[in-house]
């Protein structure tokens, strides 16, 4: 499934950074936000998506600063989840270390200052929706590296608040 390759390839990037898929048409722009907290051991400075919105067939380049307060060790899991809309497409417990090999990142991966600068080509065949992929990453002593969440939209169904146009497109 390329798409979940894509996911995990960026999944795995910087320790930590986040997993986008997909786009498409009209889109409003893909998001990654935190949704651990202060104890865990990856705080991000910044990030960049470009393009964004990341477009179908195209390169997915993101460039991510953060600042890692322990070791990323040997042994560390990444729990991924990607919904499409309320449906659950994926769940899957990955090993960090391997994964991160990947993408020029061994473990461990020591504390300090961290920078990804990955691109990744995203399928072609994406279907249209609002993709969410959640990544957790825990070291083997249970301590949070990061939980991150990545929105992105891709294609023709744009949702926009307010009254939907009837039939007659009133
Ligand atoms: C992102 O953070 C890094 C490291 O703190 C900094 O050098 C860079 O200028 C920041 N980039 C943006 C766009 O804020
Ligand atoms: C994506 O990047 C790779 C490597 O830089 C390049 O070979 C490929 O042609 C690019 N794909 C697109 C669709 O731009
Ligand atoms: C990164 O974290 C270390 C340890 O927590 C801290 O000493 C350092 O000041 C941090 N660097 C930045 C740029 O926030």
């Amino acid at each position: 499934m390329r798409f979940s390759t894509a996911v995990v390839s960026l999944a795995c990037a910087f320790g930590v950074v986040a997993a986008f898929p997909f786009n498409g048409f009209v889109a409003d722009p893909a998001t990654i936000t935190e949704c651990g907290d202060e104890t865990d051991l990856l705080k991000i400075h910044n990030y960049t998506l470009t393009p964004n919105p990341p477009q179908r067939g195209q390169n997915l380049t993101i460039e991510a600063y953060g600042n890692l307060s322990e070791d990323v060790v040997e042994g560390a899991k990444i729990h991924l989840i990607v919904k499409l809309g309320l449906i659950k497409l994926l769940t899957k417990e990955l090993d960090f270390c391997t994964e991160s090999a990947t993408i020029h990142k061994n473990c461990p991966l020591v504390a300090g200052e961290q920078s990804l600068y990955h691109s990744v080509e995203l399928p072609k065949e994406i279907p249209p929706g609002k993709y969410l992929v959640n990544i957790k990453v825990i070291n083997p002593d249970d301590k949070q590296v990061t939980c991150l969440i990545a929105r992105a939209q891709f294609g023709v169904k744009k949702k926009k608040k307010g009254p939907r146009k009837d039939k007659n497109g009133r």
